[in-house]
């Protein structure tokens, strides 16, 4: 990758852009909160920025990405007079709060660097499932930081709750309840601060909720509001009636990210925690998920699989029953007809009939009772009349894991998102 060598004079901002690597040659710089000498180097990832401000005239090297210059600091006072505030007083949990693009994240690796170096322990719960930075898209992650850093991204995984979706809208409840878990983990495992990074979904009705009930259930003692100009009123009014809220300015000069941009990111989040994925080979009866009807039962005895196909007249390879659904696998496609007479004679109100195509490229999670989250996969085949199915994840698949069905599909060549899935349509 070619590089460039850049100087720049103290007092200013060198915007660099992902994807690069950049290393101070000469001179002393801040790297969102972190003191930078020569030797300095750090990489940043696919269309994010990092932001350099110059403490003396400074030479800098850049290898690939974009760069550019912005007068003066970047980071606003009010995110340094925070950081003080945050240090001396040290709140349990600190939930941030804005809308797109205002600098939520960059706030937070701000305030964690600067935590660091005053001595605290330090966890982060990346509570975007689209715009993930800690832990993959799907996922609400819990990192806790062991050193300072330029990208969330590169906090590690501690754990993480699997909503299923890149968006909360629809499942309010898996991030709220994920969040707050995910915060209570981070606390057990002995940080003084939980800084909380959330989605920039403040404005419609759903987004107020959500943001309003993840409050609830965290409890936080400290919410930081990124308010571009009393945009955000509508939720610190009423917050700030039950919890300690402080309004602090956005980042100065960010430039939004486009749908594209953000898919793009998505991909090359899924491509780093799919590292040495391969196929694994599962049995339907080995498969225990809870967003899926499909997976949720108990399987049934042969003998209830012959009735079944009496009935319908087609080959049944597998069956489930559970309070009031009933999930076949056969080998060629039940008509509504046939969906209908089982939920009559099963008395089921949920009839899936599946030939095994529908369930190709959905994202998959597998965890268990020590760590909520062991990783992703992605369904590549599935095989009704052996029961079996393939799963291409990074995962060693053990009895005591379930693997939980996402609402999204992913190709499992190139990482692509193709689409999602309607909820418990399967
Ligand atoms: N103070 C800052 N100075 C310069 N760049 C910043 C600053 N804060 C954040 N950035 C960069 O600007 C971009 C957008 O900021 P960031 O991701 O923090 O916004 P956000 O509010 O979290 O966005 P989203 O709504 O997508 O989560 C990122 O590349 C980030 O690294
Ligand atoms: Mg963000």
């Amino acid at each position: 990758m070619p590089a460039i060598e850049v100087r720049v004079p103290g007092g200013s901002t060198l915007m660099v852009e992902g994807e690069a690597v950049f290393e101070l040659l000469e001179g002393e710089a801040e790297v969102f909160g972190i003191n930078a000498g020569p030797g300095f180097k750090a990489k940043v990832d696919l269309y994010k920025a990092a932001p350099v401000y110059t403490l003396k005239d400074s030479l800098l090297r850049i290898e690939g990405g974009k760069a550019w210059a912005e007068e003066g600091d970047t980071v606003p006072q009010s995110w340094r007079s925070l950081a003080e505030k945050i240090a001396s007083e040290k709140p349990g949990k600190v939930m941030v709060i804005g809308p797109v693009d205002v600098g939520k994240s960059g706030l937070v690796t701000f305030l964690l660097n600067r935590l660091l170096a005053s001595g605290l322990r330090v966890a982060v719960v990346d509570a975007d499932t689209g715009q993930s930075d800690i832990g993959p898209p799907t996922t609400i992650g819990l990192g806790i930081a062991e050193r300072q850093v330029v990208m969330l991204g590169e906090v590690p995984l501690y754990d993480a709750f699997f909503v299923g979706l890149t968006s909360p809208s629809g499942l309010l409840q898996r991030s709220v309840a994920g969040v707050a878990l995910m915060a209570e983990k981070g606390l057990a495992a002995g940080a003084d601060v939980v800084l909380v990074d959330t989605t920039g979904w403040v404005y419609d009705p759903g987004g107020r909720d959500l943001k309003l009930a993840k409050a609830a259930a965290l409890q936080p003692d400290l919410i930081v509001a990124i308010d571009p100009g009393r945009s955000l009123s509508h939720l610190t009014r009423f917050l700030s009636k039950l919890y300690r809220v402080e309004v602090v300015e956005p980042a100065v000069k960010l430039r939004p990210r486009s749908r594209e941009e953000r898919r793009e990111i998505r991909r090359s989040t899924y491509e780093k925690y799919f590292v040495g994925a391969r196929d694994v080979e599962l049995s339907f009866e080995d498969v225990v998920s809870g967003y899926s009807f499909v997976f949720s039962g108990e399987p049934l005895p042969r003998e209830e699989l012959e009735a079944i196909a009496g009935l319908l007249g087609v080959e049944v390879y597998y069956g489930e029953e559970s309070g009031d659904s009933l999930v076949v696998f056969t080998d060629t496609p039940v008509p509504q007809a046939g969906v209908e007479l089982l939920s009559s004679v099963y008395d089921k109100r949920y009839v899936k009939a599946f030939t095994g195509p529908e369930l190709l490229h959905t994202l998959v999670a597998f965890g268990d009772r020590e760590k909520l989250f062991r990783g992703l996969g992605i369904i590549k085949s599935v095989d009704p009349k052996d029961r079996r199915l393939v799963v291409y994840t990074p995962v060693e698949p053990s009895s005591g894991m379930y693997v939980q069905l996402g609402y999204i599909k992913v190709n499992p060549s190139t990482l692509e998102e193709e689409g999602w899935i309607e909820r418990w349509s399967l």
